[in-house]
């Protein structure tokens, strides 16, 4: 209940981040990844960062999601100040809002796909009765109904990741971040995977962020933001909207 009472005005950005900087040592050398970043991303859109390998994309995301704390600057996550809350608090506020979805997957080798979604929803505390709703509502969302007792071993490396999208999705979080989610996937998995995660932005107003260093995703995102060695380059939004050109996932 008090979720709502701190849900951002419509007006507010769901994620931004001001004059965030992070910096990293190891031994004597103290390695600036995030230099002074601002930035502002809102509900409903899928926002792909690019960028080379080490720019600081991974650690913006997990920054963004309350994961690593800042060195300096503020990060404002659905109308709450992260820095203000403590860690029970920031636990308790990603397990609610935020999804994630890995390059690897992150899927346990025993657990079919339908109790790969199922798992965390009991350890939200959620019914057995609603999380079993939920587990199957998300599988089919993801083109995956037909294959909800199959494991990991079983399946293709789209569909896992397919399981990896459904058990994010299931918690419905407003926020939903993606790293590097099609690294490990051809080009047409690819494709369907970023689909699927803008139709989820768009049909569940959910604010969803995706890295990644791979080209071929910038057609399909609503807005593209280029980073290089801890600063956003460009940011630009699609001229049209954004169509799926893959119908249902096969
Ligand atoms: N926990 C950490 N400790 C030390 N250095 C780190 C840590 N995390 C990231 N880095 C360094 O920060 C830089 C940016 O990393 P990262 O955010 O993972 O970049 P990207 O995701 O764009 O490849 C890299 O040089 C990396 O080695
Ligand atoms: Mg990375």
């Amino acid at each position: 209940m008090h979720q709502q009472a701190n849900a951002p005005a419509p007006s507010q950005p769901a994620l931004r981040a001001i004059g965030v900087s992070k910096s990293f040592v190891s031994g004597n050398l103290r390695t600036q990844v995030l230099k002074d970043l601002t930035l502002d991303l809102d509900a409903g859109e899928l926002t792909l960062i690019s960028g080379p390998s080490g720019c600081g994309k991974s650690t913006l995301l997990s920054i963004l999601s309350g994961l690593q704390k800042v060195d300096s600057g503020r990060v404002q996550a659905l109308g709450r100040e992260l820095g203000e809350l403590d860690l029970r608090a920031l636990e308790r506020f990603r397990l609610q809002n935020t999804g994630f979805v890995f390059q690897g997957f992150n899927l346990f080798p025993a657990l079919s796909a339908f109790e790969q979604v199922e798992l965390p929803l009991n350890h939200m505390g959620m019914s057995r009765d609603e999380a079993r709703r939920r587990a199957r509502l998300s599988l089919e969302e993801v083109g995956l109904a037909h294959r909800m007792r199959l494991r990991p071993a079983e399946l293709s490396g789209g569909e896992k990741q397919r399981v990896a999208i459904a058990r994010a999705l299931a918690k419905e979080p407003q926020l939903l971040f993606a790293d590097e989610p099609t690294s490990a996937l051809d080009s047409a998995n690819g494709q369907m995977i970023i689909d699927i995660l803008h139709r989820i932005a768009r049909t569940h107003g959910t604010t969803v962020l995706c890295v990644s260093h791979d080209p071929r995703l910038v057609t399909h995102a609503d807005r593209v933001l280029v980073m290089e060695d801890g600063r956003i380059l460009s940011d630009r939004r699609s001229a049209a909207p954004v169509i799926d050109s893959h119908g249902t996932p096969s």
